[in-house]
């Protein structure tokens, strides 16, 4: 597993053991650590747009990481609008990219959330 991640934090001290489960991001299969921030495993993994605004297409991924701005929103398991950085890791969950409201924004004609 590609381990771009923080082994001993100065105040939390040593990462706790973790289990390894895989997750899938569009077709990639990529590991995770169940329990996790979604968001976490996605930037370990090297993806850096989770999300395109509705007007202008602009890329968006991690901004607040507490569950406040939406820039982290994506399509999890078929439900869009999920907060990345607030939802754990499931094995086998499959994530993908969402254009601005997702499936909910064609069917309703929305904008940018
Ligand atoms: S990064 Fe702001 S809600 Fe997730």
């Amino acid at each position: 597993m590609n381990e771009r991640r923080i082994e001993i934090h100065p105040i939390l001290g040593l990462r706790p053991e973790r289990r390894h489960v895989t997750i899938h991001f569009g077709d990639r299969p990529l590991p995770a650590y169940e329990g996790e921030p979604i968001a976490a495993a996605l930037l370990a993994a090297g993806v850096r747009v989770f999300r395109k605004t509705s007007k202008r297409g602009e890329p968006r991924q991690l901004f607040c990481g507490i569950g406040r701005c939406t820039d982290c929103v994506m399509i999890v398991d078929d439900l869009p609008g999920v907060r990345t950085c607030v939802t754990p890791v499931r094995d086998g969950m499959r994530v993908e990219e969402q254009d601005g409201r997702g499936r909910w924004e064609r069917e309703r004609g929305g904008g940018e959330p």
